[in-house]
């Protein structure tokens, strides 16, 4: 499958009174995690980092992209107890049309800890079909 979804991790998030930016950590596992699934689903991510995506006071952060998706953004995420409910999140996204799905419906913590879920970008869709009409 190829690489359209993507999980971008921040790489300055450190939580309070800490030096460590544990967003490299939580990068590493979950690469790994999504490997070891191999499960044609998950190989469809692409993950990667970036320095701030402005949810600071809530460490870590973590976003979901997808071609004419809704994006989301996580916070307080743990490298250390997050990994399986990031993975199981990737494969519901991955099926979803739109991206666009209830807090209820999202694994675990992923249900209290969103931050942001953004509509997809439409603007090009309807420019496109404004013109065939
Ligand atoms: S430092 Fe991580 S969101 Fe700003």
């Amino acid at each position: 499958m190829t690489q359209s979804h993507r999980i971008t991790v921040c790489t300055s998030c450190r939580h309070k009174g800490s030096t460590c930016r544990p967003g490299y950590e939580l990068i590493d596992k979950l690469r790994r995690a999504i490997e070891a699934a191999a499960d044609g689903v998950t190989e469809a991510f692409e993950v990667s980092g970036v320095a701030c995506m402005a949810g600071c006071d809530r460490p870590c952060t973590v976003a979901y992209h997808g071609t004419r998706k809704a994006t989301y953004l996580f916070g307080d995420i743990d490298p250390d107890a997050d990994i399986d409910d990031l993975v199981a999140f990737a494969r519901q996204y991955a099926y979803l049309h739109d991206g666009w799905c209830s807090s209820v419906d999202r694994p675990g913590k992923l249900r209290k800890s969103t931050l942001a879920r953004v509509p997809a970008a439409m603007m090009v869709m309807e420019e496109t079909e404004a013109r065939a009409s």
